[in-house]
């Protein structure tokens, strides 16, 4: 009990950071470079910051990944993925997949790096599709926290 208390803490807590650092990123940081007063610095200033959350964000999910099998576990839970009734399971997983590939082979591989697409004069309309894309997600996560917070108090069952 005390294991999977503690595992759902640290589960938790990379969820917080991770996510909350997918929302600075899309509420503050895009924002404020489409803002016309960055125009000419948007390359340095996305890179920047960006790619260092990125760097943190892959040990985030990580351990979000880690603590949450470790869960199913402890919980002897394998068998929901198969249960429609805890679709809310299905959800963390698909985002956490998600993530994974975005993090450790679309970023890194295809588009290596980011403030790139940003820099290009030409395409600084990809800025507005960037903060689109990241609205998206942002959504999908915040929904999957708000059912994974009622599945896991028996909200569904
Ligand atoms: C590989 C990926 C993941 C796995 C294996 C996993 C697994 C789990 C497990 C087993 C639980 C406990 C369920 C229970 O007590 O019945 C849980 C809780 C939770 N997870 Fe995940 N999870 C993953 C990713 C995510 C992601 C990406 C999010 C957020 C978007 C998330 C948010 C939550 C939340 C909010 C809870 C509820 C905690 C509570 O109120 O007690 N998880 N997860």
């Amino acid at each position: 009990m005390n294991a999977l208390t503690i595992a759902r803490g640290i589960h938790i807590l990379s969820i917080v950071l991770w996510m909350g650092g997918v929302a600075f990123v899309t509420m503050i940081l895009i924002p404020a470079i489409r803002s016309s007063s960055f125009r000419g610095n948007e390359y340095y200033i996305f890179n920047l910051i960006e790619n260092r959350f990125a760097y943190v964000a892959r040990a985030l999910v990580i351990l979000a990944g880690l603590s949450g099998f470790y869960m199913i576990h402890l919980l002897d839970a394998w068998d929901r993925f198969m249960q429609i009734r805890y679709f809310w399971m299905h959800s963390m997983l698909l985002i956490w997949l998600m993530f994974i590939l975005a993090l450790f082979l679309i970023e890194p591989f295809f588009i290596k790096d980011h403030g790139r697409i940003v820099k290009d004069e030409r395409n600084f309309g990809n800025l507005r599709k960037t903060q689109i894309l990241h609205s998206i997600i942002l959504m999908l996560s915040l929904f999957t926290i708000f059912i994974s917070v009622l599945g896991a108090h028996g909200f569904f069952a």
